[in-house]
């Protein structure tokens, strides 16, 4: 029988291509970068499975550019690239890599924290400018961290992770909840607070943005937002870059609306708004919120057992449309289970 052909959009930690190429024919995009929509969607035509990134959008016509598609793999926890209900529609089963780079984003946003708060940034780019003359006693004040307030906007995952950390600074911690739900994590630990989204503005000296993507977070933090923060406050974002109205926030920094903001996303990547980068009170990362060893490699062996799982017309790990499956699915599938153990 003939190997099934997965296509990965980008090179990935070879942890996961290895394990994929014990049973299936993979083809990796040779040049490590984007590829255009075109190449993307000639390369996928003959594929069985097709791991991908957040830049690529995953829609009706990339499905219908895929026909004989049996699942696709998200490279991402954050799934706003996948139109999942097409995927659903076309009984196609889509996966993400939840839990695997958890800790990395978390440890993240709080290099963002203390790079705003200690404006460590510009001070870096002084020193190497070779304008440092000595030591000074007004030079680059920040601000400290330790007893400070903590909003969370999105105490999912990672923000609950995020939000553990500070317990070395012993901070106050406010959180926001898009269900209303209580995090009981969160409130037995570290006695924080479900606030209404106002409150957590008004009160918050750090917020850390940890809320998905969707219609009702694009552009939550807009000029209004900002006008309601303090204006000595700090904003953190390694979610995704369109919850901030990017070119509002430009104009916050640049009038003192708030003190400073930490970027890993954007909202038109690889862009940045016109004005953030001559803005020192603005640290920017290259959406690097997961790279560590240990997150990539492990996002990609996640990435890979789900494609294994889809090729074999099994529910995946972490699967984003776990109805298609049906309840005749895992009827038949626990059985099977249950039949191979005792075999
Ligand atoms: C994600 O997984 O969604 C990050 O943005 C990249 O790792």
């Amino acid at each position: 029988m003939s190997k099934p052909k997965i296509f990965i959009t980008r090179r990935i930690p070879d942890a996961g291509i290895d394990m994929l190429a014990e049973v299936a024919e993979v083809v990796v995009n040779p040049e490590d970068r984007t590829l255009s929509r075109a190449e993307l969607l000639a390369s996928v035509a003959d594929c069985q499975g097709v791991i991908g990134l957040l830049t690529e959008k995953i829609d009706a016509e990339f499905f219908d550019a895929a026909p004989k598609l049996k699942g696709y793999a998200n490279y991402a926890v954050g799934y706003d690239n996948i139109d999942v209900a097409e995927a659903t529609r076309r009984s196609i089963p889509v996966s993400n890599t939840p839990g695997v780079l958890t800790d990395a984003t978390a440890e993240c946003a709080w290099a963002l924290i203390f790079a705003t708060a200690r404006r460590v940034a510009e001070a870096d780019r002084v020193m190497r400018s070779g304008a440092w003359q000595g030591w000074g006693p007004l030079q680059f004040i920040g601000q400290g961290v330790r007893g400070k307030t903590l909003g969370i906007v999105g105490a999912g995952r990672i923000g609950t992770a995020m939000a553990l950390m500070s317990r070395g600074f012993d901070m106050r911690v406010l959180y926001t909840s898009s269900s209303g739900r209580r995090n009981a994590v969160l409130e037995d630990t570290l006695k924080a607070r479900l606030v209404p989204f106002d409150t957590l503005l008004a009160e918050a000296d750090f917020i850390s943005i940890h809320t998905p993507l969707t219609p009702d977070t694009r552009h939550l933090f807009d000029a209004a937002a900002f006008g309601r923060m303090k204006r000595t406050a700090c904003i953190v974002n390694t979610a995704r870059g369109p919850v901030i109205k990017e070119d509002d926030l430009v104009d916050a920094l640049k009038n003192g609306v708030i003190a400073g903001a930490g970027l890993d996303v954007f909202e038109r990547e690889p862009a940045m708004a016109p004005g953030l980068a001559g803005l020192d009170n603005a640290v920017v990362l290259p959406h690097i919120g997961s790279a560590t060893v240990e997150s990539r490699t492990d996002m990609a062996t996640l990435a890979a057992r789900n494609m294994l799982a889809m090729l074999a017309g099994q529910r995946p790990e972490t699967c984003l449309n776990p109805d298609i499956f049906g309840p005749a699915f895992f009827d038949a599938e626990r059985s099977d289970r249950k039949g191979g153990a005792k075999a």
